[in-house]
């Protein structure tokens, strides 16, 4: 029982940092080519997570411009997203996610996880990235399961 009550405090520190540190500074990333090797996280994307990412309109917002499985209503100025995870592998998926206009300098697709180089930004997301880097990392991981071309 004493043992129970020693881990009390460890656990609530624990919770305090997942919390605190989540909001802490942005990873830096290395872009190799046309795409980001290294996952932003030690923990790994969770594809569930990533796919109401994608289809929630106060997150990822994605389908404003690109059609996704299962949604019915969707924008289309942007390439459909199935079979995107046959077509490129997570860590092009990666970068696309991340700064898509290193990819295409042209881009209007939203840079998810680039703070520095943006204008106009309102104040409150000034040097933070639209998503956090588990974010992006869950996103990945549910655009990486989109292996049917339909
Ligand atoms: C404002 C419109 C817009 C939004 C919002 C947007 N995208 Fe895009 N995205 C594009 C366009 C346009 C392209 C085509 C390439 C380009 O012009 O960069 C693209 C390309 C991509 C690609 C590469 C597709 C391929 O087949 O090569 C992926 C993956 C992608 N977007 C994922 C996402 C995800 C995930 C989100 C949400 C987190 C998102 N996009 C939000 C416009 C958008």
């Amino acid at each position: 029982m004493t043992r129970k009550h020693a881990l009390a405090p460890a656990i609530a520190a624990l919770i305090a940092c997942s919390q605190a540190c989540a909001q802490g500074e942005p990873v830096r990333f290395d872009a190799v080519g046309d795409a980001i090797p290294r996952p932003l996280t030690s923990e790994p994307g969770d594809a569930a997570r990533g796919r109401s990412i994608v289809v929630n309109r106060d997150a990822g917002a994605c389908t404003l411009c690109h059609a996704v499985p299962g949604e019915k209503i969707s924008g289309n100025i942007a390439p459909a997203l199935a079979g995107v995870g046959a077509r490129l592998s997570p860590a092009q998926l990666r970068l696309r996610v991340a700064d898509s206009t290193r990819v295409n300098a042209e881009s209007p697709m939203p840079a998810y996880y680039r703070t520095e180089g943006l204008n106009q930004v309102a104040g409150a997301f000034r040097g933070k990235p639209i998503l956090s880097a588990q974010q992006v990392e869950d996103v990945v991981a549910w655009l990486a399961t989109l292996k049917d071309p339909r």
